[in-house]
């Protein structure tokens, strides 16, 4: 069964704790966080002051999702209020390696993300360091995006190169999730599901939720 991350950009930001709190009592096991600067992704979305809001409230890690260049600036601030996992894009980063150590000294998860045209050899000699590999099913910045079917052919890959390796690291998948697509994701070998738009938009969330948990 899957991890499910919905993703909190899809929901209402001016009653951001009710949702929060629809998150809480559902069975998501994770919250899916989107940090966009403007400039890795054309859109902006929120960042520290905001997630330290959401902590507050958040009963569930906080899966925090860096879209922005020079990650490495901001990963205290990010862990200082309260991320639990930290992904960061292998595009924006020159030393990839140095990066996800600096995350993984301060004691938490590093996950790297991997835009639509980015290969997944290119993780060959990064994997054995990774908690989490994010695949990026649309291309990064913003919500409501139609899935790329290529994903499908990604996950096999590093589902091959995670078991190869001896890796423990969790194959995540965002962008254009939906019921269908999700399962047929799982069965080629992914762990967590983020979910924005089909779970915020949908008429009754925590039972989207558990439709892409259990089926
Ligand atoms: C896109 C973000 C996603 C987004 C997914 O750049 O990384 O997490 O919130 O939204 P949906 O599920 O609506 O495609
Ligand atoms: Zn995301």
């Amino acid at each position: 069964m899957p991890k499910v991350a919905p993703s909190l950009l899809a929901a209402n930001f001016a009653h951001l704790q009710k949702d929060i709190e629809m998150v809480n009592q559902s069975e998501a096991d994770w919250f899916h966080l989107d940090v966009m600067d403007g400039r890795f992704v054309p859109n902006i979305s929120y960042g520290i002051p905001v997630i330290k809001a959401i902590k507050k409230y958040a009963k569930k890690p906080l899966d925090t999702h860096l879209m922005i260049v020079e990650p490495d600036k901001y990963i205290m601030d990010f862990i200082k209020v309260g991320a639990d996992i930290l992904t960061v894009h292998y595009e924006a980063c020159s030393h990839l390696h140095r990066t996800v150590q600096a995350i993984k000294n301060e004691g938490i998860q590093a996950g790297v993300s991997l835009n639509p045209h980015t290969p997944i050899a290119v993780l060959e000699d990064v994997i054995l360091y990774l908690d989490l590999v994010l695949i990026m099913s649309v291309n990064p910045g913003f919500g409501g995006q139609t899935f790329i079917e290529n994903t499908y052919k990604k996950v096999l890959q590093l589902r091959d190169l995670i078991d190869k390796s001896g890796s423990r690291a969790l194959i995540e998948i965002d962008g254009g999730i939906t019921e269908e697509n999700g399962h047929k994701l799982v069965a080629a070998g992914a762990d967590v599901l983020v979910a924005g738009s089909t779970v915020f938009k949908s008429k009754n969330p925590q039972e989207t939720i558990r439709k892409l948990k259990y089926r």
